[in-house]
């Protein structure tokens, strides 16, 4: 099927939740970047569009913008949903629409595409709050190979809490299944994104000085830009071989998604990995790449929509 992008005019920034004037400090750079090179950034307030009321969050985009870029916080994408109809009904249109946001926001949305590519998963639609019995997730583990694993949403991990609510050292092991899950969605709380998902372990290595994970941009189906892992604390990146790189490319034309990233790893026996997947409106972008190097990735449609 052929990406058929709508062109973006403007780009929504999160407002900073202490000034609806101003651009969020996190992303301010990026919008500083944008107005330079003469592009049109309005603010969103993410806060309200969070909270259920989307025609508040967008009071202040100008009316008729057209085709609109998001770029910012998180959303749910039931409520980025409500995002695009609060949006249209001012005349602007999400150049990502809903249904491509949760595809590749949400992991049973791009797990099929990437299953070649990416650890063994498997999940339960959970309510936040509710963890899954102990036989219930005995029946989900036995839907992955025997050994250890990881435990995450839809969305995100507890990975900073690795033993505590992250790391299964054993599938086999039902009570510690059942400890590790229930603590992940005890902490996950009212955040808890669509439901648990046990995903097989895979053991990374880091190439030598360089980057654990790197985070690749793709635009329209095109790798633009190769950028470490945000958590890093190298910016260098290993070069990736075209053999490894191709496959990659190929999932991502297939999820048929206008923006997206990938994370990849280098797994022990040499194979580069796709981590996750992550919509790249909201994918958060290592501090120390220049944000006018990435902005083109927001703005050039019409390059893209030629090539
Ligand atoms: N299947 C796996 N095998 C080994 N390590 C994993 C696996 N999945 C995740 N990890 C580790 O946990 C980290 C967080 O997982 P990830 O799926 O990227 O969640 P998050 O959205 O919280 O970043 C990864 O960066 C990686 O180091
Ligand atoms: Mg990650």
């Amino acid at each position: 099927m052929p990406m058929t992008t709508v062109p973006a005019t403007t780009i929504l920034y999160c407002a900073d939740p202490l000034n609806a004037r101003r651009t969020d400090p996190h992303f301010a750079a990026e919008a500083r970047a944008l107005r330079a090179q003469g592009a049109t950034v309005a603010l969103v307030d993410h806060d309200a569009l969070l909270a259920g009321d989307a025609d508040a969050a967008v009071a202040r985009v100008p009316a008729a913008a057209g085709g609109v870029r998001y770029r910012g916080w998180m959303v749910p994408a039931a409520r980025y949903a409500e995002l695009d109809g609060a949006l249209r009904r001012r005349g602007a249109e999400l150049c990502t629409g809903p249904e491509e946001y949760r595809r590749a926001h949400e992991l049973p949305g791009w797990y099929e595409t990437f299953a070649a590519l990416t650890p063994a998963s498997v999940w339960l639609p959970t309510a936040p709050g509710e963890a899954p019995d102990g036989e219930r997730l005995a029946a989900l583990a036995a839907g992955l190979p025997p050994g250890a694993a990881v435990v995450k949403d839809y969305v995100k991990s507890r990975k900073h809490e690795w033993r505590e609510a992250c790391h299964i050292p054993d599938l086999g092991d039902p009570a510690a299944l059942h400890r590790v899950v229930s603590r992940f969605v005890e902490l996950q709380d009212g955040f808890l994104a669509g439901g648990v998902v046990l995903r097989a372990f895979e053991s990374f290595v880091a190439p030598g000085g360089a980057a654990a994970e790197i985070r690749v941009w793709w635009r329209d189906g095109e790798p633009r830009l190769f950028t470490a892992h945000p958590d890093s604390p190298v910016t260098e990146v290993a070069e990736i071989p075209a053999r490894d790189l191709e496959p990659v490319r190929a999932a991502v034309r297939a999820l048929d998604c206008p923006f997206v990233t990938t994370d990849l790893a280098l797994r022990a026996d040499g194979a580069w990995r796709v981590v996750e997947v992550g919509d790249g409106q909201v994918s958060d972008l290592h501090r120390e790449v220049d944000p006018a190097l990435f902005t083109a990735l927001l703005t050039d449609d019409q390059t893209a929509a030629a090539s």
